[in-house]
């Protein structure tokens, strides 16, 4: 509620001379209303290497929201949303506040999208009943075509041992192309001449690449947008002037979730390079990647999961490649989502919690999955780093260091309840309250929910986030 220039006026006190009421009033009123117009975005992130459960958080904010728009990334993510009903979805592109009703959903200009993906995932939800009307196509994103797939797969092989172990699903060379300057934008499908020029002029060189670096057959540029355009009638009347609709939503007063995917270690600047996406899943990529300026993003919520796990190559210091880790594993059903590959697992890193507070600002921390972590009798966290016979507990800043990294670990007590059915901070077990309380003093951030099973109602919510 916004209350007016006459409305303070009438409650500061009578006693005060009319003048200093009357500047004061003037105060309150215009602050008041430029916090209103401020409030309402909100940025939620992985704060590890992805796959921390950010659909389930997402779901359950939405509720909250009017907005979901994803700002980077693309079918590279996958999120498991699991409603009451038993249910289950795997979402990779659309925002999973698509399964919450009335929620606008918007793929925003900062993803990149294969149409086809795109196409199949519309049909297997709207098979299953759920509504996919409000999702909004940014006319800005960039489109993955056949040959950044191509080219994703030819590139990892060709890399052998070095390979980044990426879900081969053409992000990278599609980024390429947005920085190169030579993308296909979602607006490209509107204007046929425009698609076929562009698309033959990416080709002219990737054709050449394909065929004589890595030896494969060229690709007919022809074929790439009869096949686009025909996948696009059915998606088109979804482009649209996203950046204005949602800033249009913000002044109206209405609540934007802004979506990451991946997480804070893969961002393609502060996470551990080269072993990273293309994209910035971190806070800062949240408003290039929707057009929402930072001053209206009020709070950022990081996802972070109760122990730590990766897909794909790259530093981990804390992984385990024991029975330890085989048991997370199992425990947490650690397979992808989107590859199927199973993850590396490992113990909570203090130092990564940290880190991912500094780079993304963040205010609040939904922790996901403590219910795995029942039935050990000690669990380490990871406080800090031996680097080459130093002890340093943040981040370290070259890429040897962190490949240097050997955890310094803290034994914290365990416990052997179930955690499933616990709905409130009070019904955990006091050793799992404890292992909370000491993430939130290394992480620096309160841990505002927690997650305690993969069901939509599984969650204890502590704190308001935002
Ligand atoms: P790309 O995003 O397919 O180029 O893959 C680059 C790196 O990011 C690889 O190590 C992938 O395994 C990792 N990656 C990409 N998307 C996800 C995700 O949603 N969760 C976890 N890891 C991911």
């Amino acid at each position: 509620m916004v209350l007016t220039f006459r409305s303070w006026f009438t409650l500061i006190d009578r006693h005060t001379p009319w003048w200093e009421r009357a500047k004061r009033a003037v105060t309150l009123a215009t602050t008041q209303s430029r916090l209103e117009f401020h409030m309402p975005a909100i940025v939620l992130i992985g704060a590890q290497w992805g796959d921390e459960g950010k659909g389930k958080a997402t779901d359950l904010l939405g509720e909250q929201a009017q907005w979901v728009v994803r700002y980077q990334g693309g079918n590279n993510a996958g999120h498991t949303v699991v409603l009451p009903d038993g249910q289950d979805f795997a979402l990779h592109l659309i925002p999973s506040g698509i399964l919450t009703p009335g929620v606008t959903n918007v793929i925003g200009n900062g993803v990149v999208v294969d149409p086809g993906v795109l196409l199949e995932e519309l049909a297997g939800l709207e098979e299953r009943g759920v509504d996919t009307s409000r999702l909004l196509l940014s006319a800005d994103a960039h489109l993955i075509m056949p040959y950044h797939v191509a080219i994703d797969r030819v590139t990892e092989r060709y890399l052998g041992k070095k390979q980044i172990g990426t879900t081969g699903r053409g992000i990278g060379p599609c980024y390429q192309d947005k920085i190169a300057r030579v993308g296909v934008r979602m607006q490209d499908l509107l204007d046929e001449k425009i698609l076929r020029q562009k698309v033959e002029a990416a080709l002219d060189i990737k054709n050449q690449i394909l065929v004589k670096v890595y030896n494969r057959r060229a690709i007919d540029a022809e074929e790439v947008v009869d096949t686009v355009l025909e996948q696009a009638e059915k998606f088109a009347n979804r482009i649209s002037d996203t950046k204005l609709k949602i800033n249009q939503a913000l002044e109206r007063g209405e609540t934007v979730l802004l979506e990451g995917s991946q997480g804070t270690l893969l961002d393609v600047d502060h996470g551990t390079y080269p072993f990273v996406t293309s994209s910035n899943p971190t806070s800062g990529g949240a408003s290039a990647g929707s057009g929402v300026g930072p001053t209206k993003i009020s709070a950022v919520i990081g996802i972070l999961k109760a122990y730590t796990t990766r897909v794909g190559a790259g530093p981990f210091p804390t992984e385990l490649t024991d029975e330890a880790g085989e048991n997370l594993r199992k425990q947490g059903g650690e397979f992808g989502v989107t590859t199927g590959r199973s993850r590396r697992t490992g113990w909570f890193d203090a130092v990564i919690a940290r880190y991912a507070t500094r780079v993304n600002g963040i205010t609040d921390y939904f922790l996901t999955k403590l219910d795995v972590l029942s039935g050990l009798e000690t669990i380490p966290i990871c406080v800090a780093y031996d680097v080459d016979g130093e002890r340093v507990e943040e981040m370290p800043m070259t890429q040897t260091g962190v490949h240097h990294a050997v955890p310094v670990y803290e034994e914290m007590p365990g416990w052997w309840e179930d955690l499933s059915d616990c709905r409130t901070f009070e019904d955990l077990p006091a050793n799992a309250r404890a292992y909370i309380e000491r993430i939130e003093e290394l992480s620096g951030a309160r841990v505002s929910a927690i997650g305690v099973g993969p069901g939509r109602d599984q969650t204890i919510v502590r704190h308001t986030m935002a």
